[in-house]
């Protein structure tokens, strides 16, 4: 079966709003794109009413609360996104995980308050590199998984990325054996909860030090089905051509 792939840039806390609809547009006039691969933009959430609205390209906010409104200082609700054009929300990155101590239980309240809301939850998870040598990968992200999911029925509306933590900003990437067999592992786990078709088409991304240099490898993996890029993705050059080389290989 075919799966789109996606290419998603998380900006995390840089760039201006000032400076971030050019960014976007500088991007969008180097890639030639095609229909099997979907373009996410994730900048901060002062950025978001900036930015054109295009079908080239969709826009994801990197943080939600799960309540609709009230007294939460400092807080953005799903209302709030749909309103500036937001179509996909990253929950659970590992930096709110463990810079901001989100725990699973938050994950989930904010992935259900997202498809509740029409917005598709980006769910990220990943395993410390304490989980990965004490053999617990695979345990530790079926609790990701499970805990974060408790209550959604489908996986219809959900995009999954991978991030092993001790990959994420480190210029170390996970080894393509790694990447392959922990896609092949995150398959299996859904497998005991979900239909055979929904977890064959799910889309699961993954994100840890993906560059220009290893997208191609990475992308010829089977089970990887796009990137959830950080770093990368604020430079114009080398998002145009991991997006390209995406795009080519889809
Ligand atoms: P990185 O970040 O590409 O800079 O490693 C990935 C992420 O945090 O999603």
């Amino acid at each position: 079966m075919k799966i789109k792939s996606i290419i998603a840039g998380n900006w995390k806390m840089n760039k201006k709003p000032s400076e971030s609809n050019a960014f976007v547009n500088n991007i969008m006039n180097q890639v030639n794109v095609n229909e099997n691969i979907e373009i996410i933009f994730s900048p901060s959430f002062v950025c978001l009413p900036f930015i054109d609205k295009s079908d080239k390209y969709s826009i994801a906010s990197q943080n939600c609360h799960w309540e609709k409104d009230g007294a939460f200082t400092g807080e953005i609700s799903t209302n709030m996104l749909v309103d500036c054009n937001v179509s996909y929300v990253i929950t659970g990155h590992s930096e709110r995980r463990h810079i901001f101590e989100e725990s699973n239980e938050m994950v989930n309240s904010k992935i259900k308050a997202c498809l509740n809301n029409k917005l598709k939850p980006i769910l990220c998870i990943g395993e410390t590199i304490e989980d990965r040598n004490k053999c617990l990968t695979k345990e530790v992200l079926s609790t990701q998984i499970f805990d974060s999911l408790k209550g959604v029925e489908t996986l219809n509306d959900i995009v999954l990325a991978y991030e092993p933590v001790w990959a994420i900003g480190t210029g170390k990437t996970a080894s393509l054996t790694q990447v392959g067999e922990t896609h092949k592992d995150i398959k299996e786990i859904l497998l005991s909860k979900y239909d055979k078709i929904e977890v064959d088409s799910l889309q699961i991304l993954y994100g840890g030090s993906v560059s220009s240099s290893n997208a191609e490898e990475l992308i010829s993996l089977a089970d990887v089905h796009g990137f959830l890029i950080g770093g990368a993705s604020l430079d114009v050059d080398s998002f145009a051509t991991i997006i390209n080389i995406v795009t080519k290989n889809s």
